[in-house]
């Protein structure tokens, strides 16, 4: 693993938007017997959620999630990291929030926090963690104050 902690504890400030990404709650409130039934196939097929959105539906928790965002009026610094967390290459204005934000996604899956829908976790190509300075997913850096941080925002709710 490469990187240092500061420049990290710095970036993971960007990663914030993956604790926003609320679109599936609003799709499986929308459209709860499709969802039910597009939950089950990725969990039976071990295929990708926003994969199989996409082909049902058209669209995906990603973009109903930025639509959500932005409806809210939250900035782009927030919305775009949100839309673009499993095609981070698509992003524009914000392509080092989006990367991190496609990291943290996947890490949080790894570590079966909470529950996304994701019945497997999203896989990060390798240019992606090295562009970010990871030649893997560095959950063993952060796991500790994932977690807290994680357990925390819980214990407000919970
Ligand atoms: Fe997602």
């Amino acid at each position: 693993m490469r990187g240092n902690g500061k420049d990290y504890c710095q970036l993971d400030r960007g990663a914030q938007p993956g604790k926003l990404l609320s679109g599936s709650l609003v799709v499986y409130n929308k459209f709860p017997a499709e969802s039910e039934k597009i939950l089950a196939r990725c969990k039976d097929n071990k295929e990708y959620l926003f994969d199989v959105e996409r082909e049902v539906f058209g669209s995906s928790h990603a973009k109903v999630g930025e639509k959500l965002l932005k409806g809210w009026g939250l900035p782009s610094s927030l919305c775009e990291p949100v839309s673009f967390h499993h095609r981070p290459k698509k992003a524009k204005e914000f392509p080092l929030a989006t990367k991190i934000t496609h990291v943290a996604d996947s890490m949080v899956d790894e570590m079966n926090l909470g529950t996304s829908g994701e019945a497997v976790a999203n896989p990060v190509k390798a240019e992606i963690l090295d562009e970010l300075g990871f030649d893997e997913l560095p959950i063993e850096k952060f796991e500790n104050e994932i977690k807290d941080q994680y357990y925390t925002a819980m214990s407000l709710f919970l």
